[in-house]
């Protein structure tokens, strides 16, 4: 009843169909059942000429970070059989997202050099038990420095809807609302640990498996082992001894044939170099800095009567404001002028409180007689010329910076490079990075990795996919509900399911289109009115260039921008 045809004899690209009534897509879903069944038996030569080829079989693969993309990354390489790992440095999954009352160490002034190493022991696996000040650091301290909590607020709310940010396996309630708080947001991502076995108390239920996640372990280094051509992660973790008032430590490390780093976009603060700062980060008023990070922003309360000069326009900047809007007695925003404002930015400045005064950039902050009697009396020269004094605070909402101690040319400019757009890193695809913008396509991209590893899916060669990223063709990027964004995205849907009709694997299914939808309502009214429409959402073939022009230009940005969520 079936007949094989072989369109090329050196490539195993095949459709199987009836004969007589043919049917592309149950020739699809015969060839994915069949495959993932067993090999298809094909008189087929594989060359390294054509894709590229692993060292050796991918067997075990380490996730490092517990986020939204480290979590779905995990699940599914689970649900593939790969001997998984996931090592997170905070005590529970969430990533971003796990919310605490605690905040962190204190940002570096000025910013730490993005590849500073960590310790390591000599001697490895080591055990150390620290004391309480031990090194000038209490256990607070050093127990904050090891998982750095999050740079969330306990009001902050989702400026993406509900339907990007969203999990697979745990949807949301029909009735919730379209803008989430960081609590719902917290609790959905444990829902999907929890629902996959990855929470932190999870233990395996078949003693035979050693336990898949690791929390309160920190990757310190990330090395490839030349003569096994595997990756060997050294590990610390920290565990809390409250019974003798100490923090115990222990490095090892383990092997791996693959790596996922998903460690997040936004992996340290990032303070401006503006002369006179790093004196003025030294300045008390009491036991409190007078200038910290936004990362540091839990509630508005303690800005009572206070006159604030809040650093920088973008979300942070504005949704703070908003947040002590209620209580400051001022709110100074310092700004850079832009002369073409990416509609997230526009968003921003639109939410600024109506009480806010816009000032242009800082200059320099004159030197202060005393270092602890705050910076009221202090001066703040603009590069206008103007002055300003009488701040009793300075909030730096100046964004993040992604730090990587991990590879030398895995980052340029603080961004990860060198990916092929799946999310493999070019230079050696047993490494893949995925930071999920938005959070539904780490469905896909989980998918992705799971299929090149076990050998249902092929990547291009190395120079096929270096040239394609020099060309720009495919950079890596987060794909998005919008017209250009959309072609590239059912090019990663084609591609995948192409991949599984010729070695193998289920097939998935695109966005769906209700989704899509409630996302343009959505952004027409939140962002900017009349900011995407339907109408161009139709366009899927063309690919709008990367120029920025004015009205076009504010749903192409969205787009081509890296997402700047
Ligand atoms: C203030 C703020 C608000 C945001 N609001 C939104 C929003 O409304 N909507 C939206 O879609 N996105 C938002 N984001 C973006 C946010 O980054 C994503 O929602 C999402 O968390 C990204 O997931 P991720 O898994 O890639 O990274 P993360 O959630 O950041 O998780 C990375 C994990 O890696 C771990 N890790 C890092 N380094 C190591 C190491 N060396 N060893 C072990 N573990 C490590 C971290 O501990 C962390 O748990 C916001 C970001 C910030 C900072
Ligand atoms: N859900 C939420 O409500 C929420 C809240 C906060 C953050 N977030 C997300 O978290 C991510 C980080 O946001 P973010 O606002 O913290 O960082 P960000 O978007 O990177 O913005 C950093 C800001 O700092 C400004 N800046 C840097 N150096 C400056 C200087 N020397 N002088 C003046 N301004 C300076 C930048 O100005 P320029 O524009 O001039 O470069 C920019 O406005 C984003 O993805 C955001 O969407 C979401
Ligand atoms: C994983 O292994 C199980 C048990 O052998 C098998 O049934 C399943 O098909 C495998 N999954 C994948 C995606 O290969
Ligand atoms: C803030 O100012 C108001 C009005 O002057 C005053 O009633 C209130 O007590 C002040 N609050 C604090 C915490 O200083
Ligand atoms: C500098 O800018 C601020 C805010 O726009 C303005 O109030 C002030 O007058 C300006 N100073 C000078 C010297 O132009
Ligand atoms: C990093 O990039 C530089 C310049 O492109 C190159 O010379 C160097 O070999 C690279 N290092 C590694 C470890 O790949
Ligand atoms: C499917 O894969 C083959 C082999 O790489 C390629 O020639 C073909 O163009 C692909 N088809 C689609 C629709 O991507
Ligand atoms: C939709 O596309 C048309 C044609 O490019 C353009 O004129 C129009 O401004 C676009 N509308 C929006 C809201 O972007």
């Amino acid at each position: 009843m079936f007949q094989v045809q072989y369109i090329s004899s050196h490539w195993r690209r095949i459709s199987i169909f009836p004969v007589n009534m043919f049917n592309p897509w149950l020739a699809l879903l015969l060839a994915s059942s069949s495959a993932a069944a067993q090999q298809i038996p094909l008189s087929f030569q594989a060359t390294n000429s054509e894709w590229t080829v692993f060292h050796h079989p991918i067997k075990s693969v380490a996730v490092i970070g517990a986020g939204p993309a480290g979590l779905q990354a995990a699940a599914k390489l689970i649900e593939h059989n790969f001997t998984v790992r996931l090592f997170d440095r905070a005590p529970s999954p969430g990533g971003n997202w796990f919310y605490t009352d605690e905040t962190p160490v204190r940002e570096p002034y000025p910013d730490k050099p993005f590849d500073e190493k960590p310790y390591i022991p000599e001697n490895l696996p080591a055990t150390h038990y620290y004391e309480d000040g031990e090194e000038g650091l209490s256990l607070e301290d050093r127990w904050k420095e090891h998982w750095q909590p999050r740079p969330v607020w306990d009001s902050l709310h989702t400026n993406s809807p509900a339907v990007i940010t969203e999990l697979p396996d745990v949807p949301y309630s029909a009735d919730k609302p379209w803008v989430l708080s960081n609590h719902d947001i917290q609790r959905h991502v444990r829902a999907y640990a929890s629902f996959h076995n990855l929470n932190a108390n999870d233990y395996p239920t078949n003693s035979r498996h050693a336990p898949v996640t690791s929390y309160s372990t920190r990757v310190e280094e990330l090395l490839k082992i030349e003569s096994t051509q595997t990756w060997r992660l050294t590990l610390r973790k920290l565990e809390r001894l409250s019974e003798t008032n100490r923090i115990k430590a222990q490095w090892w490390t383990e092997d791996f044939d693959a790596v996922v780093i998903a460690t997040g976009p936004y992996v340290s603060p990032h303070v401006p170099d503006i002369a006179g700062l790093l004196e003025w980060s030294k300045v008390k008023d009491g036991d409190q800095y007078s200038v910290y990070h936004s990362q540091s922003y839990r509630r508005p309360e303690r800005y009572q009567n206070k006159t604030i000069l809040v650093v920088g326009s973008s979300v942070s900047a504005s949704e703070i404001s908003r947040d002590i809007a209620p209580y400051a007695s001022n709110i100074i925003a310092s700004i850079r002028p832009h002369e073409d404002l990416h509609p997230f930015k526009l968003r921003s400045l639109l939410r600024f409180p109506s009480v806010t005064a816009f000032v242009p950039e800082i200059d320099h902050f004159e030197p202060l007689a005393a270092q602890d009697k705050g910076i009221k009396d202090g001066a703040i020269h603009l590069i206008n010329g103007s002055v300003l004094r009488g701040i009793d605070e300075v909030i730096l909402a100046t964004g993040y910076i992604h730090s990587n101690i991990f590879l030398p040319n895995f980052t340029s400019d603080g961004q990860p490079a060198n990916l092929h757009w799946t999310g493999h890193y070019i230079p050696d695809p047993t490494l893949a990075y995925t930071n999920v913008r938005p959070w539904t396509i780490g469905k896909y991209q989980s998918y992705a990795f799971a299929k090149v590893w076990e050998g249902t899916a092929h990547l291009p060669t190395q120079k096929q996919m270096r040239e394609d990223y020099d060309n720009g063709k495919y950079h890596f990027r987060g794909l998005f509900a919008s017209a250009p964004a959309e072609a590239l995205f059912r090019q990663y849907v084609a591609w995948l399911n192409n991949e599984s009709l010729i070695n193998g694997g289920r097939f998935v299914e695109p966005w769906p289109l209700e989704k899509r939808e409630v996302f343009v309502y959505y952004s027409d009214v939140e962002w900017i009115k009349g900011y995407t429409s339907l109408a161009n959402f139709t366009d899927f073939e063309v690919l709008p260039s990367r120029e920025w022009n004015s009205d076009k230009a504010a749903w192409e940005a969205m787009v081509y921008e890296d997402l700047q969520w």
